[in-house]
C-alpha cells in the first residue's frame, strides 16, 4: 500500500529553491530540517522551529554530525510566532503535525496555534512557493486539526492559492497532506 509519507517531498519539492529561505515548522527530530538544508544549500537558509528543547537538542546533534551545510536556525518557540523570526519571503514550508513519535502524546500541534502558522505561511510565502502540511487523524486532536484546515482551504480565492489534498479515501485514519501552492 502507498505511504503517503515516503511520498509527500515530492509533491513541494518543486518549489524549493537552491539559496532560497524554507521553513520547518515542525522540527522534530530534524529529518525534514536537513532534508531543507541540503536542497537549498549553502547559499540557502533554514529556519526550524520546535517547542521542545529536546526536539532541539536532537536535531542539532543529527544536523552537526551529517554534513550539511550550516545554513540553518534551530529556534525553540511556537511557529505560531515564527514572523518575529523569519522576515524575508520563503520559497517553502513544512508541517508535520501531531507529536514526536517514541516522546510525550501530550505535546502536540494544537489548532490555535496551528492556524495562527499556517496564515503566517501563507503571508511569508513568496509567490510560486510551496507548502506541505501533514496531518495525523489517528488521533483526536489531529482528525480535528485536518478538519479545521480542511474548512479553511476550501474558503481561500483559487486563483491566488491552490491547495490539494492527498488522502487514501479507504483509511481515514492513515496520514495525510496539503499541498499548497501560491500562484
Ligand atoms: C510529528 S513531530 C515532527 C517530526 C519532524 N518533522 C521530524 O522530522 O522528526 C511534531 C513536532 O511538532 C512539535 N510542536 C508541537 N507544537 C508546536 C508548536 N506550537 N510550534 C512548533 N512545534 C511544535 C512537537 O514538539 C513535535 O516535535
Amino acid at each position: 500500500m502507498i505511504d503517503l509519507l515516503t511520498v509527500e517531498k515530492q509533491f513541494i519539492e518543486s518549489h524549493i529553491k537552491v539559496g532560497g529561505t524554507v521553513v520547518d515548522f515542525t522540527m522534530g527530530n530534524g529529518h525534514d530540517t536537513l532534508w531543507l538544508s541540503n536542497k537549498v544549500g549553502k547559499n540557502g537558509k533554514v529556519y526550524a522551529f520546535d517547542i521542545q528543547k529536546a526536539a532541539l537538542e536532537s536535531s542539532e546533534k543529527l544536523l552537526s554530525e551529517s554534513g550539511c551545510p550550516k545554513n540553518y536556525t534551530l529556534i525553540l518557540d511556537s511557529h505560531a510566532n515564527v514572523e518575529n523570526y523569519v522576515k524575508e519571503p520563503i520559497c517553502a514550508g513544512m508541517f508535520n503535525l501531531g507529536y514526536l513519535p517514541g516522546s510525550d502524546k501530550t505535546v502536540t500541534t494544537l489548532r490555535e496555534s496551528t492556524m495562527k502558522a499556517v496564515e503566517a505561511a501563507l503571508r511569508l510565502l513568496d509567490s510560486d512557493g510551496g507548502l506541505l502540511i501533514a496531518v495525523y487523524p489517528g488521533h483526536e486532536e489531529g482528525t480535528l486539526e485536518g478538519n479545521m484546515l480542511t474548512e479553511y482551504f476550501s474558503t481561500l480565492d483559487r486563483r491566488k492559492i491552490c491547495v490539494s489534498q492527498l488522502r487514501i479515501v479507504n483509511s481515514p485514519t492513515s496520514p495525510f497532506f496539503f499541498l499548497v501552492e501560491k500562484r
